[in-house]
């Protein structure tokens, strides 16, 4: 292989014209590099320009500035026949008339490939995708998680060093989808091509990726493993798009190369020794952001530090967890607990209107820049 990365957008902007006139950049200064065999998503919610993104890859749309290099090649207006990828949209696209082995061979038919050819190599595919026996079924007469395998199937006769993948979950119910999740993943594993993935659900792109490039009005808020953007958010859209969080704001009260001592006002206290990873000044106006599950409820001021007073509101229970709302002076906040006991005793759940201390560890407690 003649570069380290499969697949790399170059300060890529995408302009459209929209219908009303208006001149609008979907994918605005992206910057993407995306490594050999590395399982890549991009995240964002509907409209943010992720299949904009996927399009300029795949070749369908070329860039309005900057560029798409395969392999380190720039793809200029290479049309997508010419480039080592394949895409697998969320509507399958299958041709309803034809078999599965039909379906599958059509690409390689266009390409004016050998019948014994054709025969080795969707069999190889089939088996990939553990179809094997269905050759003969019509889509219609297949479940919705057999038809996103067939398109699997399809896209990977041809042997891509990248699979482009468009929401292919989408149509399928939770259950199979959570199945054909690390189905994909699997394959992917075993198969040792790049894939990139294009989904608005964040349990998905945790569960799935390498890496993620969390997305939002056409630009990449950040990008990192399952583990850095849900630990370490660079921001708060990105803290508050994936999993839950509760913000407070604050401000610096001082600073040492590290750690950070954060005043919140609306609670009067301080909050003492929370890492921080970008440049933050002494008096900035931040936010703090600590997860539901991060969040201790002890009955007393046990620490003396980094402890907050509050009220319980309300208790839900849905059996796994119990999430417990709290108010702390004015500021309502979440806090989940894991039910490793049995709460058939009710005394074991808080009561409404009863006082408890909220221990924030620092080391799970973010200072995020206010934007
Ligand atoms: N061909 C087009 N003409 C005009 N606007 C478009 C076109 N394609 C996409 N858009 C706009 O670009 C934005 C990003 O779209 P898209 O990449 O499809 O988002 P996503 O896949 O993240 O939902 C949207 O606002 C969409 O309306
Ligand atoms: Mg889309």
């Amino acid at each position: 292989m003649t570069s380290e990365f499969a697949v790399e957008m170059r300060d890529v902007v995408k302009r459209f014209i929209t219908p009303e006139g208006n001149d609008m950049a979907a994918v605005d200064h992206v910057t993407m590099k995306i490594k050999n065999g590395e399982f890549f998503s991009m995240l964002g919610s509907s409209g943010c320009g992720k299949t904009t993104s996927l399009r300029m890859i795949a070749g369908f749309e070329w860039p309005t500035e900057g560029e798409v290099y395969i392999e380190g090649v720039p793809m200029g207006h290479t049309p997508p026949f010419q480039r080592k990828v394949n895409t697998v949209f969320q509507s399958y696209a299958l041709f309803q008339h034809m078999t599965v082995f039909q379906n599958i061979a059509f690409g390689l038919e266009m390409e004016g490939a050998q019948e014994d050819e054709i025969k080795k190599r969707v069999g190889r595919a089939l088996e990939m995708v553990q179809l094997n026996g269905m050759e003969r079924r019509r889509p219609k007469q297949l479940s919705g998680g057999q038809q996103q395998r067939v398109a699997v199937a399809r896209a990977l006769v041809k042997t891509p060093d990248v699979l482009l993948l468009d929401e292919p979950l989408g149509a399928l119910d939770l259950k199979l989808r959570k199945e054909m999740q690390l189905e994909l993943k699997a394959l992917q594993q075993q198969l040792g091509i790049t894939f990139i993935y294009v989904t608005h659900d964040q349990e998905e792109a945790l569960t799935m990726s390498d890496r993620i490039a969390v997305m939002s009005k056409g630009k990449v808020q950040q990008m990192g493993t399952p583990v850095e953007v849900y630990e370490r958010p660079a921001n708060k859209f990105v803290a508050d798009f994936i999993g839950e969080s509760n913000f407070l704001e604050g401000k610096i009260k001082s600073l040492s190369k590290d750690e950070a001592s954060v005043f919140v006002s609306s609670l009067n206290t301080e909050l003492t020794g929370i890492p921080i990873s970008q440049g933050l000044v002494k008096g900035e106006d931040v936010v703090v952001s600590i997860r539901p599950e991060k969040i201790r409820i002890a009955q007393k001021d046990a620490l003396k530090q980094n402890m907050i007073q509050a009220k319980v509101t309300n208790m839900v229970y849905i059996g796994a967890d119990t999430h417990v709302y709290v108010d702390a002076h004015g500021s309502k906040m979440k806090v989940l607990e894991q039910n490793h006991i049995s709460r058939l005793d009710t005394s074991s759940f808080y009561k409404t209107g009863q006082d408890v201390w909220l221990m924030l560890m620092p080391e799970n407690t973010l200072v995020l820049k206010k934007d």
